[in-house]
């Protein structure tokens, strides 16, 4: 399977998620680092890594660790490494290029695994999940990040409904292309011989957005743009106005309001 198509589009929205919700980031991270205290972590693997936003933040907070960034895209790791090399993390940071979906690819033992917003991509994230284990050291941790409710950016009202249908429209999508999406991520962490530890919901809501939010709010649309066929002709008009540059009803001429959420799971082996 191919993982290449698309990614620079993707990357460019990852980075975005990383500047816009940084806020959210250093929390997420805090969370785990103190769940981590009083342990030796010393070999940290990013699941599913994408540009590494997760991935320096891991090493800036584990000084001395070791972070392995995997993903399946050349793109992405190319990202991670330059990111490394800008924050003087080159000699810990690692990238490792492979498709989960095939054999587990990380040697142990591994002290802290770090999966944001990649297992619902995998094709068997049980597999990947008891490989994980396997390879953690006892007393290891695994940290799940994943969002319960979609991202919204527009506040006023005729925008919100008009971004209901939009995601009612993505759900349909995702229900095909991502059938893991939503799953019980607790239980299939105990399932896969892991002890739950605790999980926290961080809710977004950044009102007014930061200037950043209008190109991550772009490229967001821009992807559901591509079903616009599947949209009433008055909501593919309305999705049009807004990726309309400028435009009178553009994004960047909108208040945009984020709100959102995201979960992370804490587990020990
Ligand atoms: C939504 S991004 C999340 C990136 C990053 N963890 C974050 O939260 O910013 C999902 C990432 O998983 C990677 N991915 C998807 N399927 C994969 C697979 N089978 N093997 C390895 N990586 C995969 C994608 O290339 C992408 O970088």
């Amino acid at each position: 399977m191919s993982h290449d198509h698309d990614d620079t589009s993707l990357a460019d929205l990852i980075d975005l998620d990383g500047d816009v919700l940084h806020a959210y980031w250093a929390d997420a991270m805090g969370y785990v680092r103190r769940a981590a205290d009083g342990d030796q972590r010393r070999r940290i693997v990013d699941l599913g890594a994408g540009t590494g936003v997760g991935t320096v933040r891991l090493a800036h907070r584990f000084a001395g660790a070791e972070v392995i960034a995997v993903d399946a895209s050349a793109e992405m790791l190319r990202r991670v490494r330059a990111k490394a090399l800008d924050q003087g993390l080159a000699d810990r940071v690692t990238t490792l290029h492979a498709d989960l979906d095939e054999d587990w690819p990380v040697p142990g033992p591994v002290d802290l695994t770090w999966a944001s917003l990649s297992l619902h991509h995998l094709t068997d994230p049980d597999r990947v999940l008891r490989d994980v284990h396997a390879v953690t050291r006892p007393g290891g941790l695994i940290a799940v990040a994943e969002f319960p409710v979609q991202l919204r950016f527009l506040g006023d009202e005729a925008g919100a409904a008009l971004e209901t249908r939009l995601l009612e429209l993505v759900g349909r999508h995702q229900a095909e292309r991502l059938p893991e999406l939503g799953s019980d991520w607790p239980a299939r962490l105990t399932a896969a011989g892991f002890t739950l530890l605790d999980e926290r919901t961080f809710d977004l809501d950044l009102a007014p957005a930061p200037p950043a939010a209008a190109d991550y709010a772009a490229l967001w649309f821009g992807r559901v743009a591509r079903h616009a066929d599947d949209l009433a002709p008055a909501d593919a008009a309305a999705l049009a106005a807004l990726l309309d540059g400028d435009g009178p009803g553009s994004l960047r001429r909108r208040e945009l309001r984020i709100r959102g959420a995201r979960t992370v799971t804490l587990a020990r082996r």
